[in-house]
């Protein structure tokens, strides 16, 4: 989505026309014939690498594991299972960096099955190699975004890729708000069903959009606020608090006339002035609008739908640490040095939100609320992992940098529910149908 889609373009947030009923029973596993088929198995394998020594390996195999369900599946039906993915953006061409190679080392040991990576994903050498193959079999197509076709869509791929397969098991939930050869391309060729994980990610996500147990309390920061703007807006219909940190917080707080200084309000991407404008005025749109509205939490605790921070934590940059300044944004006399930027929420918002967290029956979490990677800056954030951890509600967390920083903080075990999405989770949050649902419908 872009923050010029047409309900954006007066500068007015248009909330009334986002749809938040989500209703949907998926195509599953168990309704389709797929005993000893030929299938293509969706996946979302768009994992962290890294270097080391003269290889890349997986930082991070949460992706992974999260499939392994429904491949064992499809291997005890005696499948000939065909993996497909794309890795990174490496625009159509081939990105020696961003081969499947070491996803396929990882998937062959968490599998303890060997898993042959083909050098291609279409082609002559990949139809002789499937061809070859024998009920439980796993091979694993290269990247498909190394595919001009993939990049610019074209039904030539779409093709290639559906004549490999009698069925998809479509389980990239990940991948899913794309609409490519290898998404919607190849489930509108092929009879399609949903694989375990997806069925899960849709089951949870969908419990937050239907009749959340109130208090429902949505946690909103990362270092973007223009890619969760329609996501923020379709929460406030089901939300009764929203809490706000990060890059996003500092567009609230400019909207209402505050100093922000040299804090960021976006990625360097939408740096124009345009669009920051842009934004700003959305933001002064939503904080109009929610103006009124107030819930009470309990023991006198009645707050706004949308809450800012308190406080905040400034210095000079993020490479200073050691120099750092406590803004109360309620007085009137301390501003934040105009070359110095915040970094991360202060004490007193950490505690205001943990108060908030404790009241929640339902939580749900995006983006962290400062500069986490660095640890002078990452005690609010951390502060409001530890709140959630401690609440008895049901949490649930998703999109972009959230799950590499609760992995930072070593908790991830301490949560209901962390979603392998990024992008997918905020779009479907944001209310509008992902565009491969409408193949995985059960009629
Ligand atoms: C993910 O990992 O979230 C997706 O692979 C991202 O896809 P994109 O490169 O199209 O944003």
């Amino acid at each position: 989505m872009g923050i010029f889609s047409s309900s954006h373009r007066n500068g007015t947030a248009c909330w009334e026309k986002v749809n938040v009923i989500v209703s949907m029973k998926l195509k599953g596993l168990k309704d389709i014939d797929l005993k000893e088929k030929r299938v293509i198995f969706r996946v979302a394998y768009d994992v962290p690498l890294k270097e080391k020594g003269k290889h890349m390996i997986v930082t991070d195999d949460s992706r992974i594991l999260a499939s392994l369900p429904t491949l064992r599946y499809l291997l005890r039906k005696k499948c000939k299972v065909i993996i497909l993915t794309w890795l990174g953006r490496p625009g159509g061409k081939r990105v020696e960096k961003l081969t499947l190679d070491p996803v396929s080392k990882r998937l062959s040991e968490l599998l303890k099955k060997s898993v042959k990576k083909l050098d291609a994903c279409v082609g002559p050498g990949v139809d002789l190699a499937l061809s070859k193959m024998k009920p439980g079999d796993v091979v694993m197509l290269e990247n498909v975004r190394f595919e001009k076709d993939e990049e610019e869509g074209n039904n030539a791929l779409t093709k290639k890729l559906s004549k490999m397969a009698d069925v998809v098991v479509f389980d990239a939930f990940a991948q899913s708000h794309r609409t490519a050869p290898s998404t919607t391309g190849i489930l509108s060729a092929v009879p399609s069903v949903a694989g375990l994980n997806m069925e899960e990610e849709i089951s949870k996500l969908s419990k937050l959009l239907e009749k959340p147990k109130a208090p429902f309390v949505v946690i909103l920061g990362g270092a973007k606020m223009s890619d969760k703007i329609e996501t923020l807006i379709n929460l406030l219909h089901v939300a009764d608090v929203v809490l706000i940190g990060g890059a996003m917080a500092h567009n609230f707080l400019k909207a209402q006339g505050m100093k922000i200084a040299g804090s960021l309000v976006e990625d360097a991407s939408h740096e124009s002035k345009k669009v920051r404008k842009k934004i700003y005025q959305i933001a002064e749109d939503i904080l109009a609008k929610t103006k009124d509205t107030y819930v009470n939490l309990g023991s006198g605790l009645n707050m706004p739908k949308i809450v800012l921070p308190r406080d905040l934590i400034s210095a000079h940059d993020t490479q200073s640490p050691s120099q750092t300044c406590t803004i109360e944004l309620s007085d009137v006399h301390h501003h934040i040095p105009w070359n110095w930027m915040y970094l991360d929420i202060g004490p007193k918002t950490v505690a205001l939100y943990s108060k908030i967290i404790e009241r929640a029956k339902t939580i749900f979490w995006n983006g962290p609320l400062g500069y986490f990677e660095e640890s002078a800056f990452s005690h609010g954030t951390k502060g409001i992992a530890v709140a959630i951890t401690k609440s008895k509600a049901l949490s649930v967390l998703g999109g972009g940098d959230t799950e590499s920083m609760i992995k930072k903080f070593k908790l991830q075990r301490k949560f209901d529910y962390i979603s392998t999405g990024g992008g997918a989770v905020l779009e479907f949050l944001s209310g509008k149908p992902l565009p491969v649902i409408k193949y995985l419908l059960k009629n």
